[in-house]
Parts: C-alpha cells; structure tokens; sequence
C-alpha cells in the first residue's frame, strides 16, 4: 500500500451523520479532497450488533482504499467507532485511521454543575469502549446516559423532505423531547445537567430542535473539531497534508475550489444524499453519486 499527499482522505458513516464531522475536516484543512461514503442502505447501525457494524466497516475501507486510493481514513460515526476501530488499525497499519467518541472529557472540563448528559445509540453507549471512556472520567462528574433509539433514523429520513410542519410537530423533536425529559431537569441550577454530549454524529443535524427543548444555557458537546485537528496531526507526523494548490486564478473563488475537492457517495438512495449535501454543507448534487460498486 502506497499513500501520497495528493490523494483524498476517506471519510465514512452509516449515512449522513458524518457530514457533521466533514465540515468540520474541510474547514481545518482546506487543501485536502474527500471522499465521503454514507452506507444508508445498511443505516442505522446502532441498532445492529457489533459483527454486522464491523464488516461494513471493513468493506467500506477496503473499498475506499481500493477505488479511491485514500491516504487517511475518518470513520465519522460513534458506533462503527466504537465496534471496529481497532480492527481497522490492523488492517492498515500504514494508514492513519481516525474515530470519534462521546466527548466526556471536555464535558468534565466544561460542566459546571457537574452533571452531565450523554447521548448516542445502543451501539455505542452499551460498548466496551464506552464503558473504559466512562470508567477514565469517574469520579469527575455524574452522568447521565440515554440511548436514544431511532433518532438517528428519523433524522437520515428528515433530509427528504422540506419541513412543511412546525419544528415541534416533527418525528425528530418528538423524540429529542422524549429522551432528554427522560432524564431528568436540564439547567445550570445546582444538581442540573448543564452539558449535553452529542454521541452520535447525527444528532449534530438536531442541535436547533435540542436547543429549543433544552433552552440556550445548556452546552451541546459534539465531536466534529477535535476529529478533524486529529486528522492534521496524524497527516502532519505522517508527512501526508496535501501542499497548498498554485494560487486561483482571479476569477476562481472558494465554492468553486470546494466543489471539486469533494465527492460524496452513497449505499442508499441518491436523493437523500443530494438533500442532505445541499442542506447541510451547501453541496451540489452534482457532486453526489451511487456506490453501486462496494454492495
Ligand atoms: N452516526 C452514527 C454514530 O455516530 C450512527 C447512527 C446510526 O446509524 O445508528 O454513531
């Protein structure tokens, strides 16, 4: 296996969650290309058992790194994370692999009240992983866990369609507002939760319905930042960052350069994948396409 500077960093999540963590990676390093798959055909994996989490994600690297010659690969999703990063390392072990976790750590240093909220799937929070992350801050804070079964399904469904609803009339506020009253006040009152940890990279594209239900004292905490510096450091010790381009002729401006550094790709139908780039990361359609080839 040969990685070069110039080719893409992969990038991958059961479906659109991880474009969370991709506008994060695009904003830290603006000269590298992606290439993001979302496996919404086999979405959501949270609900799945580890073996079924772990072979996607295998068949996944493989892929990008057969068709795609990627040189780094960000496995943008809790739950893959969580079921088979480690084996992913061994698989490359040349390659700089990168996963994401609940971010208890920062939430320690942030929370005042020091009772802190985390949510993500079943997946993930009922993990091995999880637990040692959990067992590394005890003692720091309390917290508060609650998987939260079908979110991430109700918002990869959410992209769709153009809200015609209220905001509280939606399948995803239902369920944030029936997770997070499950557990219990929210608030920077004493022996409230003032910090709320995003565990799924879903839950990012929730962030308004959560701050509507929680109200604007509570701290949302996700993952997307620390991920993408990660990514720099591990391409910089590798000496893999891709150099900076020529500079753009005056007639060049940004959106155009970011259109071409990255492709999206997907398991599941087009459509979603178009909504949701267009949405989310303000993203052509044209840039977006089919993986027939990885099923
Ligand atoms: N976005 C994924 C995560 O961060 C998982 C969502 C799902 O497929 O259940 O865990």
């Amino acid at each position: 296996m040969h990685l070069t500077a110039v080719a893409p960093i992969g990038v991958f999540d059961s479906g659109i969650g991880g474009l969370s963590v991709l506008q994060a990676l695009q904003a830290e390093l603006p000269h590298e290309r992606f290439v993001y798959l979302a496996d919404s055909a086999h979405a959501p994996y949270g609900e799945r058992g580890d073996a079924f989490v772990a072979e996607r994600t295998h068949a996944i690297a493989d892929y990008l790194v057969r068709q795609h010659q990627i040189k780094a690969l960000v496995v943008a999703c809790n739950t893959a994370t969580a079921a088979a990063i480690h084996e992913a390392r061994q698989r490359y072990p040349q390659m700089p692999v990168v996963g994401i976790e609940p971010a208890l750590k920062p939430a320690v240093a942030h929370s005042q009240t020091q009772r802190i909220g985390v949510i993500g799937t079943h997946g993930t929070l009922g993990s091995a992983k999880f637990a040692q992350l959990l067992a590394s801050v005890q003692g720091q804070a309390e917290f508060v866990i609650q998987p939260c079964k079908g979110l991430a399904h109700a918002i990869e469904g959410s992209t769709t369609h153009v809200p015609t609803t209220a905001m509280a009339d939606t399948e995803v506020y239902r369920l944030c507002a029936q997770y997070t009253q499950a557990m219990g006040r929210f608030g920077t009152a004493p022996g409230q939760i003032d910090t709320l940890v995003l565990g799924c990279t879903h839950y990012v594209f929730a962030a308004d319905d959560l701050r509507h239900i929680l109200g604007p004292d509570v701290t949302l905490l996700s993952t997307g930042e620390p991920v993408a510096r990660q990514t720099r450091r591990l391409l910089e010790a590798a000496h893999l960052l891709a150099p900076a381009p020529a500079p753009a002729p005056a007639t060049a401006n940004a959106t155009a350069t970011d259109q071409v550094r990255t492709q999206l790709l997907t398991s599941g139908p087009l459509a979603a994948l178009q909504a949701a780039a267009q949405r989310w990361l303000q993203l052509p359609a044209e840039q977006c396409a089919q993986a027939c080839a990885l099923i």
